[in-house]
């Protein structure tokens, strides 16, 4: 009898003690989280109120690279160019800064005129750096552009600045 006595109470301390822990246990993590949220929440709030109008105050568009001053070439590039190209970053095609002196280098300033005016001519040619362009860009065909020597010239001196 005694012997079960002491075994019953045994049990039920460790019952009370199983029990306080993990009440202290739920009321720590409970307590963690709400510090943790509401912790979370201030730095958001802050970061997102320096972010947002800092930003948009000390970040204007003028920080894209300066295009040139030709109002034919503006006019020409956003009617003709702009669907596919960006001047100074990668979109459907190459970014257009430098394209003159890329065709220079590797291929020629006359071949840079033609691939304007009819891509697929110069890479049936065989031009290893037009078929390299039409290779990397997916075999996207750049189509054909109806535009004189003067107005692709114009339409670089505005994409160059
Ligand atoms: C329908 C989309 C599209 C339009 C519109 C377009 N292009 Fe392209 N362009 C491309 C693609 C794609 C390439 C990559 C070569 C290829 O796949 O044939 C390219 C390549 C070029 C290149 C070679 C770039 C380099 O890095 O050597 C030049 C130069 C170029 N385009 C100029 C122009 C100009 C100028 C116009 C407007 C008059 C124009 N493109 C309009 C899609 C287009």
């Amino acid at each position: 009898m005694n012997t079960e006595k002491e075994i019953m109470r045994k049990r039920n301390r460790k019952a009370v003690l199983i029990l306080l822990l993990s009440s202290l246990f739920t009321i720590m993590f409970l307590s963690s989280i709400q510090a943790g949220t509401f912790d979370d929440l201030k730095t958001l709030n802050a970061t997102n109120e320096e972010n947002c109008c800092d930003e948009v105050n000390s970040n204007p568009i003028t920080e894209q690279p300066k295009l040139g001053n030709n109002p034919n070439g503006e006019k020409l590039f956003k009617a003709n160019c702009s669907a596919c190209h960006i001047p100074w970053t990668e979109a459907t095609g190459p970014a257009l800064k430098g394209a003159r002196d890329r065709w220079i280098e590797n291929s020629s300033e006359e071949n840079f005129y033609k691939f304007i005016k009819n891509s697929q001519k110069v890479i049936d040619s065989g031009d290893p750096y037009a078929n390299k362009l039409y290779n990397k860009y997916q075999k996207t065909r750049m189509n054909s552009q109806n535009l004189s020597n003067e107005d692709i010239d114009d339409i670089f001196e505005y994409i160059e600045g």
